[in-house]
């Protein structure tokens, strides 16, 4: 499926961006920053884009795709806002939008291909804030299927040239909007259980949206609960083995589990202060001060860097478990055990 014309950075300048416009809207594919990772869009409608972006990314068609809009007012262009409830959830959701979360609800089912929504009843939309982002969807004018613009299973890009190393010979356009502000995919949410339930951590937290909704958010991710199965085959996002680098990947504690050990390791810890648990070769602090929304905004790019030093494991220290933190463990977890 990949031609073997090369991949090519460009700057989100208008004559860019009206360049890549043209590409989405005759279905073809182009990558975009989004504020959480960059994105790999196509028309939304279009079953030549979507086809390719599944095939290009090595994506299983049991998992779909989230719908990038430009503004809230397009929900129910996409989505059956069909029930009180389900309307009420929405508005009062409007504050966090845009912003760093996806929506699953009821699809319109003819104004996405079927693929996008995994053959199912349900879409996941999402209103992104970042103004690259905001400002290409405003051109095309159309809904957007975007996964994050990464080969399947592997670190999402939170860089321009991450998505190059990702796909270099795909004739792909990268938008580069510098690196993504927050580094984590964004939270999803479903909002048809008689439950909102969390079905994808993010740095908007279980805590924000109960607040922001007044109701009981349901969070089967968090660690000691077990994910029932009906959750893994509506987000298949939540299955493990996702976010992985090429190196083996473990936690600390596992990591001193181990009876055969070698230096050749890198350490990631969370902050200075808890740099030297172990013997490594390289270390790095995701954030030298402790502030966890800067750890999750270095998390994808440190385990980049790390995968192509030729170390024989990559081992994470302690990461705190509130806030965003809860998405990073989340990540890492999943990134564990290949
Ligand atoms: O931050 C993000 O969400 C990024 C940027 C590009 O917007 N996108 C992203 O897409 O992370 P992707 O494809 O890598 O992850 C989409 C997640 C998957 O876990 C998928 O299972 C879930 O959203 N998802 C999509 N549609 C769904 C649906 N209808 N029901 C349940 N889960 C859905
Ligand atoms: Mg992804």
């Amino acid at each position: 499926m990949e031609s073997l014309k090369a991949s090519q950075i460009v700057p989100p300048e208008e004559q860019w961006l009206d360049e890549v416009a043209t590409i989405l809207l005759s279905g073809g594919f182009a990558a975009f920053p989004t504020e959480t990772v960059y994105g790999l869009g196509g028309l939304a409608t279009s079953t030549k884009a979507i086809a390719a972006i599944f095939s290009l990314k090595g994506r299983p068609s049991t998992n779909p795709l989230i719908v990038h809009l430009a503004s809230e007012h397009q929900i129910g262009d996409v989505a059956a806002l069909n029930t009180p409830l389900i309307r009420e959830r929405v508005e009062r959701l409007c504050p966090l939008i845009p912003g760093p979360l996806s929506l699953v609800l009821p699809a319109l089912k003819d104004r996405s291909v079927p693929a996008v929504r995994a053959d199912g009843e349900t879409v996941a939309v999402r209103i992104p804030r970042h103004p690259v982002a905001h400002a290409l969807l405003k051109r095309v004018g159309a809904p957007l299927a975007a996964p994050s613009a990464n080969r399947s299973t592997r670190v999402s890009p939170t860089l321009a040239s991450h998505v190059l190393d990702e796909f270099p010979t795909a004739g792909l356009f990268i938008l580069d909007g510098g690196p993504c502000e927050i580094g984590l995919e964004s939270t999803v949410i479903d909002l048809i259980s008689p439950t909102p339930t969390i079905l994808r951590p993010g740095s908007i937290t279980q805590e924000t949206l109960e607040a922001t909704l007044g109701e009981s958010v349901a969070a089967p991710f968090a660690q000691g609960s077990t994910v029932g199965t009906r959750e893994i085959a509506r987000s298949p996002g939540l299955t493990a083995l996702h976010y992985s680098p090429k190196t083996p990947l473990y936690r600390l504690p596992e990591w001193k589990k181990l009876e055969q050990k070698t230096a050749n390791i890198g350490l990631i810890t969370f902050s200075r202060e808890r740099a030297s648990a172990i013997l490594a070769r390289e270390t790095r602090a995701l954030s030298p001060q402790g502030n966890l929304e800067e750890a999750a905004a270095q998390l994808y790019a440190v385990l980049r860097e790390l995968d192509t030093c030729g170390l024989d494991a990559i081992v994470v220290g302690e990461i705190p478990g509130h806030g965003v933190g809860e998405a990073i463990l989340d990540r890492l977890r999943r990134a564990e055990g290949r």
